[in-house]
């Protein structure tokens, strides 16, 4: 099974329009194999990105609607037919109730897209554990761009995840994230029995983000060396 490295473009002005499109050009050049690298993209940059750049990429939201009378909702065939791999839901900056949580990732596996929730604490992540999404990112909200990251702080919240989650559905990978800034915090978070991060400032809003992206992969234990293609 891979690891996964999950990079959040929010709406951060880094990673929004032809900005997004240079960051997944650069989080492209990073790609071996070995560790699957996916952009979270703002649903209005799925197409342009999707178009130049051969990485599988998620979407930030999607809707639980079909074809028909739904206004402003997103609907998931569009995603897919605009590159989306798959989608993210119930972020904590855009949290959603469970009832809607189950129905959206049906609504997801009919299109043919993937599906990754965020869970805020254990409790939310065994229930989210229940509707059998693809991937459960367990990130505490109070972690979240911060300084310390998920891997440092909360330990315990990791480890205990993923043997809740697995006792539930052992297919669910486990994701982690908040203030994931180093090697450091993505080895450790691999040690605590993840299959990855969830990153968003660590690279989005980095100075330099060549030099962040080539740090976090090589946490993973393929990245030993650099993590850049030839
Ligand atoms: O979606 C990932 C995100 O919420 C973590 O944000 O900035 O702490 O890496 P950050």
């Amino acid at each position: 099974m891979p690891n996964y490295l999950f990079v959040n473009f929010k709406t951060y002005e880094g990673g929004t329009g032809e900005s997004a499109l240079g960051l997944a050009k650069l989080l492209s050049t990073f790609y071996t194999g070995e560790v699957e690298i996916i952009p979270v993209l703002q649903a209005l940059d799925m197409r342009i990105v999707s178009e130049s750049v051969p990485l599988k990429l998620f979407a930030q939201h999607v809707d639980a609607v079909k074809y028909g009378s739904n206004t402003g909702k997103i609907l998931p065939e569009a995603l897919k037919a605009a590159g989306a791999s798959g989608t993210i839901l119930n972020h904590a900056e855009n949290k959603i109730p469970n009832d809607a949580i189950k129905s959206t990732i049906a609504r997801c596996h009919e299109a043919g897209l993937k599906v990754m929730v965020c869970a805020e604490t254990l409790q939310r992540a065994k229930e989210i554990a229940a509707f059998s999404p693809d991937f459960i990112a367990v990130e505490p909200p109070e972690l979240i761009g911060g300084k310390m990251s998920v891997s440092a702080a909360r330990p315990e919240l990791i480890s205990d995840s993923v043997k809740a989650i697995s006792k539930i559905n052992p297919n669910i990978i486990v994701i982690t994230g908040a203030g994931v800034k180093n090697a450091e915090d993505v080895s450790k978070a691999i040690a605590l029995g993840t299959s990855g991060v969830f990153v968003a400032s660590g690279i989005v809003c980095a100075e330099d983000k060549e030099y962040a992206v080539r740090q976090l992969l090589s946490g993973f234990p393929s990245g030993k060396d650099d993590g850049k293609m030839p």
